[in-house]
């Protein structure tokens, strides 16, 4: 007899609950110190880290990047965020520095949204949802952001590592309506992860490959391709991210850049005044 259950998960987010498999929410928790990750996750982290060693700097430098962003636009009086694939909403996520922001937060992965909902539920001010940027229509009318974004005010957009998980298409569809559904003067603030063109290295075509392997295949852009994908938001100030963190230059070294001139930037873009 089928075991009887009221509430059915689907085998996708099955997959995704099971902690005897490796989950990249929790793979990037573990990278970034944080304790919700089990022995599974670890030993796929320690994998990706053998191939691209410089990953655990990257993923810490942009998480500074959030907050320190989420400061600077709070203080541009910036009082409601949307973050789209927000990842795992640990101690360094945009809360810890705009705590009485409203703050809706969203991902596709199970384990990052029940551990976001379960950590927000008595908070009024911040909600976790799933949401597939996809389907981005479904999470901009959901009852999050219905209550917690007032449309008549500007909004800031975090899309934090998200543009390298989707296709140029994918990325301007999403630009796209993101703008439509912005009030003018809302910003998109996020880190570009880039390469410089060149032929990537083994090493980097390892990276990509175990990418595709669990089911989130990675692209690399250019910073040029990366802007244009971005359009019609205006690029407002774009810099290498270490710079933007008050960090020396020598911070990242030749072998963290990868062989392939791996770079981020930090980068805010605006919907300007439609005249
Ligand atoms: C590398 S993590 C980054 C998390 C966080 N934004 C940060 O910068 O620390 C990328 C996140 O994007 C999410 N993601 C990828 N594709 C997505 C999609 N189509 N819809 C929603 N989330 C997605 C993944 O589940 C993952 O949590």
């Amino acid at each position: 007899m089928p075991p009887t259950n009221d509430f059915i998960i689907s085998p996708e987010a099955e997959m995704f609950l099971d902690t005897a498999v490796p989950n990249t929410a929790r793979i990037f928790d573990y990278l970034l110190g944080g304790t919700i990750n089990f022995e599974a996750d670890r030993e796929a982290a320690e994998k990706l880290l053998q191939i691209a060693p410089s990953l655990r700097k990257w993923v810490r430098l942009r998480r500074a990047f959030i907050q320190e962003a989420a400061y600077t636009l709070h203080n541009q009086s910036f009082t409601q965020f949307l973050d789209l694939g927000s990842g795992m909403p640990t101690e360094n996520h945009l809360h810890a520095s705009v705590p009485t922001a409203n703050i809706v937060y969203s991902d596709f992965n199970p384990v990052a949204v029940s551990y976001g909902q379960s950590l927000f539920a008595e908070f009024v001010n911040i909600d976790y949802i799933f949401g597939d940027v996809h389907h981005i229509n479904q999470i901009l009318a959901s009852p999050s952001v219905r209550r917690l974004i007032d449309l008549r005010e500007k909004v800031a957009i975090g899309l934090n590592a998200l543009p390298i998980f989707q296709t140029e298409e994918q990325n301007s569809d999403l630009a796209q309506a993101l703008h439509t559904w912005a009030h003018p003067q809302s910003q998109i603030f996020v880190v570009f992860q880039t390469y410089a063109g060149q032929t990537k290295s083994d090493r980097y075509e390892k990276a990509l490959a175990l990418s595709q392997m669990a089911g989130l295949p990675m692209r690399l852009y250019t910073l040029d391709q990366t802007i244009a994908m971005m359009q019609p938001w205006q690029p407002s100030r774009v810099q290498p991210l270490t710079q933007f963190l008050g960090l020396p230059d020598d911070f990242i070294t030749p072998a963290d850049q990868e062989g392939i001139g791996l770079s981020f930037y930090a980068a805010f873009l605006t919907k300007k005044n439609t005249t």
